[in-house]
């Protein structure tokens, strides 16, 4: 066993409009560090937890990154192991950027380091969704396979974790404005009706399999006219003030398309360059700050390494 392990889990945008559930990617920043080391007494145990305000259970079976960390211990039935978590969150709980999906990923990568790397990286996708499971009470890997894996990944079935890297066009940046405000990924899910019409579904199946081929084919102009969200955005975006005046700044700005990040409140916009995302992003601030709410601004390219051990 090595003497302890530091990991950085970075930040995600799921969803990325029409792709709901199925679609994510990682971003540069923000993101957690998570510590593991091994201990003489058993079991796994978090000794440490940081920039929570307090809010984080250190009860193992009840934090995202402890569970995952157990779940991957049993699963090599190891679970009276010697190792002890320390959990850095290093961005905010329900800003829509994956935050419990970046402490569930960086736990399982962590452990699995200390541990000598038992498993491959994508062996570790289920305990990580497991964990990220506690947050949100609903099983989905949007946030924790990008966090995780890095890069723009789609799963294709949620159950069986069958996923793929899909191809991103040189050039691509993210968006990303984090308005302050707390949105409950629980919460923003509740929202969302059973249904969906036939006419929304083949609408967003269009738009979702023009997005990939988009991405695929590095075509800006297939990005943005797919980029969109004809089902969740319109139930969602009425929790996050002025997203429809942040939204039409971006594309004014001319992102190729914006949405919702995540459960929101975040809100992301992808551009084909890095000074349009700048001109983006100073809009979509200005925004808010016209409207006195605080918010932080992230620009980043894809993120193609995920979870980083250092
Ligand atoms: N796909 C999820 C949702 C991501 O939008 O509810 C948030 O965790």
């Amino acid at each position: 066993m090595k003497a302890g392990v530091k990991v950085f889990a970075p930040a995600s945008v799921a969803n990325v409009a029409c792709g709901f559930d199925i679609l994510g990617f990682a971003l540069n920043k923000p993101g957690d560090e998570i510590i593991a080391r091994p201990t003489e007494s058993r079991g796994l145990k978090i000794s440490k937890i940081t920039g929570d305000n307090g809010k984080l259970p250190y009860d193992v079976g009840k934090n995202t990154a402890g569970f995952a960390a157990l779940k991957l211990l049993e699963h090599l039935d190891i679970a009276g192991q010697g190792i002890e978590l320390e959990i850095h969150k290093k961005m905010p709980f329900g800003s829509g950027l994956g935050s419990s999906a970046a402490s569930a990923a960086g736990a399982v990568v962590a452990v699995n380091e200390v541990l000598g790397r038992p498993l491959r990286r994508e062996e570790l996708l289920p305990f990580a969704v497991l964990g990220e499971e506690k947050a949100d009470g609903a099983y989905h890997a949007d946030n924790v396979a990008p966090s995780l894996l890095g890069g723009l990944i789609l799963i294709r079935d949620t159950d069986t974790l069958d996923f793929y890297r899909i191809p991103t066009p040189k050039g691509l940046i993210a968006t990303v404005i984090y308005p302050h405000i707390e949105i409950l990924t629980k919460d923003a899910r509740n929202v969302i009706k059973a249904e969906v019409t036939l006419e929304k579904h083949i609408e967003q199946s269009g738009n979702l399999a023009a997005l990939i081929l988009g991405m695929m084919q590095s075509d800006f102009d297939i990005i943005a006219k797919s980029l969109k969200d004809s089902i969740i955005e319109p139930q969602r975006s009425s929790l996050i003030p002025f997203f429809s005046e942040v939204q039409d700044a971006a594309m004014n700005a001319g992102a190729l398309g914006c949405s919702i990040s995540g459960a929101g409140p975040s809100i992301f916009a992808l551009s084909m360059n890095s000074v349009i995302a700048e001109k983006v992003g100073k809009d979509m601030t200005s925004v808010l700050n016209k409207e006195a709410i605080h918010s932080d601004l992230y620009i980043s390219p894809i993120n193609s390494e995920g979870t980083i051990v250092y």
